[in-house]
């Protein structure tokens, strides 16, 4: 074959060089030993070679490779490259000239950053262990030899064996029954890049929610989240109304134990979410909107290399609260585009303005460093500026065609700006898109967000502010996203008293909704208010999404007594935190 196998895009975050050998399909056969913690089998891969190609190149980031092997059961050639700051080490196999396949026989390593195995204790049910990885973004390798780029897509196949009793899900087409012995077939006939690969074990029961929507969950934790994420079905026939069919057949929801570090990951027909959206009220389920959205702008069109990865998140963004207005309504898809303008606000005030430009330069870093709130809501708020510009009408039927055109490929944000600009040669002129991809912080003609329900709730503040006693003001039938609003615009010069105050009229330091709970601690270490200071060790030992104990950890490392505080608690918390998240804060607290 003469013809490149791929378009060369340079990922700087692998060593793979698919231009030469492209892996076109995974066969994973893996033993699941909670004893060891290891993950032990093969990886059996099935490419395409150009003409010459001698050896390919697969990412490894802690593995122990025992051997190679070529389809016939021969010994491949293989050598282990030095192991690099975030991205591991090259495992370079010899071909010969008609080589199809490989085998790599390993085993992952027990402190593999993308496999947290949990103890009994750490799970709903307190009876059996528990397994789950976070592939994303360049983790799939600390488990899987692979081309762990995004430009790189695979269909996969997989034996896992574990122990009797336990169930095994993967981002794949998933069994809902337990079986006899210990083994699972999965089959992904869809081809995915290698960071929507995805495997949790552990004992697990299914629930319908639909046509093609379901939830697993702990035996303990099913009830509640069947309740939680009923709208499921109506998020995917709303989000096919607008941009065209599910791809994917299935949709579930895996409600995960409390270390799960994100408040969701999109695997393919599979999302995986922390229980902290278990609010009991429905009222967080905007995440899975999100996570669903991923289906059409991330899964089926993809970001090329984490460079790009405006194009994941802010079409996903974008999409996530389309499919809340159509659900909910436009006042509430603008009140999460309000607290989303917060965000940015802040993220862009904490960033250095190279970090704040969509297209990123992530040279020499580890991309998940990059994972900002800025690709989320700036490219929410250009997408949407593009909307308010060519009109919704136009705007969608661009993307419908854009997610066919380019379904199971990967997207430059270049060649979605050519895309973009062919289609609406005149918007360049009308609204600068250069300066938003290319330039930092928020440009002037950001859309305009305005929320009724926020500015009702800004009167309570003032009210609050100028003496109206707490118990008095009119927030008798708010929902969280207007808790949140009221609490982020609270006096900077809050007594303990007033926090007293608040706290006795609404209940805050008891608060079981995970997002109103993180806000008001965040005042409460801010304003040295101690009565809520055994919630907030308690928060921080039952929960590890990141999001979460990132801006708390930091809160309380502002000052000595603080960073001391925090210490100890970090010392009790940090075994129960996944890779992702205690990485992060082990920086903060200089651990
Ligand atoms: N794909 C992301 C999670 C992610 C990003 C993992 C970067 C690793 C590296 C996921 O879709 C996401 O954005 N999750 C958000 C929730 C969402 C509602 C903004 C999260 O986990 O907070
Ligand atoms: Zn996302």
């Amino acid at each position: 074959m003469s013809h490149m196998l791929s378009r060369k895009m340079s990922d700087i975050h692998s060593f793979a060089r698919p231009e030469e050998v492209v892996v076109r399909h995974l066969r994973l056969d893996l033993d699941v030993d909670f004893e060891r913690k290891r993950l032990t089998g093969s990886a059996t891969l099935d490419f395409e070679t150009s003409a010459g190609a001698r050896e390919l190149v697969l990412d490894t980031h802690g593995l122990d490779v025992e051997r190679v092997t070529y389809a016939d059961g021969s010994a491949a050639t293989f050598a282990i490259g030095d192991s690099q700051p975030h991205l591991g080490s090259p495992l370079t196999i010899g071909l010969h000239p008609d080589t199809k396949s490989v085998t790599v026989h390993y085993a992952s390593a027990p402190d593999a950053a993308a496999v947290q195995w949990l103890s009994p204790e750490q799970t709903a049910g307190g009876k059996h262990p528990f397994l789950f990885t976070q592939s994303q973004a360049i983790l799939a390798r600390t488990w899987v030899p692979i081309q762990d780029s995004p430009g790189v897509r695979i269909t996969y196949d997989a034996t896992i064996r574990v122990p009797k009793e336990l169930m095994a899900v993967m981002s794949a087409e998933n069994a809902t029954e337990l079986s006899a012995d210990g083994v699972y077939h999965f089959r992904m006939p869809q081809a995915v890049p290698a960071y929507l690969l995805a495997l949790a074990v552990g004992d697990l029961e299914f629930r319908s929610l639909g046509r093609n929507s379901g939830v697993w969950a702990e035996k303990p934790m099913i009830e509640a989240s069947a309740y939680e994420l009923a709208d499921t079905q109506k998020m995917i026939d709303a989000a096919e109304a607008i941009y065209g069919p599910y791809r994917w057949g299935q949709y579930d929801v895996l409600v995960l134990p409390p270390s799960f570090p994100f408040g969701g990951m999109e695997n393919p027909r599979l999302t995986f979410a922390t229980p902290t959206i278990l609010a009991g009220d429905r009222s967080l389920v905007n995440l899975v909107a999100h996570e669903l959205a991923h289906s059409w702008s991330g899964n089926l069109v993809t970001n090329a290399t984490w460079n790009d990865f405006w194009l994941n998140e802010g079409f996903t963004v974008y999409f996530e609260r389309r499919i809340m207005e159509a659900i909910s309504g436009r006042d509430y898809s603008e009140m999460l585009a309000l607290l989303g303008r917060q965000d940015l606000e802040a993220t862009v005030a904490e960033l250095p303005p190279r970090d704040t430009h969509l297209f990123l330069d992530l040279t020499g870093r580890d991309p998940d460093e990059a994972a900002t709130k800025l690709p989320y809501e700036k490219g929410y708020f250009l997408l949407r500026l593009i909307e308010e510009s060519v009109s919704r009408a136009k705007w969608d039927a661009f993307l419908r065609e854009y997610f066919d055109r380019h379904a199971f490929q990967s997207m430059t944000t270049d060649a979605f700006l050519e895309e973009l600009t062919a289609a609406f040669p005149e918007l360049e002129r009308r609204i600068d898109v250069h300066l938003w991809v290319h330039g930092p912080g928020i440009p002037d003609n950001a859309p305009i967000v305005h929320s009724d329900a926020f500015t009702k709730v800004e009167e309570q503040v003032r009210a609050f502010d100028s003496g109206t006693p707490a118990a008095q003001l009119a927030a008798q039938k708010w929902s969280t996203h207007e808790w949140i609003h009221f609490l982020r615009h609270l006096p900077r010069d809050l007594s303990r008293e007033q926090l007293a105050e608040l706290d006795a009229a609404f209940q805050f330091t008891a608060s079981g909704n995970s997002e109103i709970l993180h806000e008001w601690l965040l005042q409460a270490i801010e304003h040295h208010y101690d009565p809520a200071y055994d919630a907030l060790e308690r928060f921080l030992l039952r929960q590890g999404r990141r999001k979460f104990l990132k801006p708390l950890y930091q809160k309380l490392a502002e000052s000595s007594e603080g960073f001391e505080r925090a210490r100890r608690i970090y010392a009790k918390a940090r075994p129960m935190y996944h890779a992702v998240s205690y990485r992060t804060i082990d920086q903060i607290l200089k651990w």
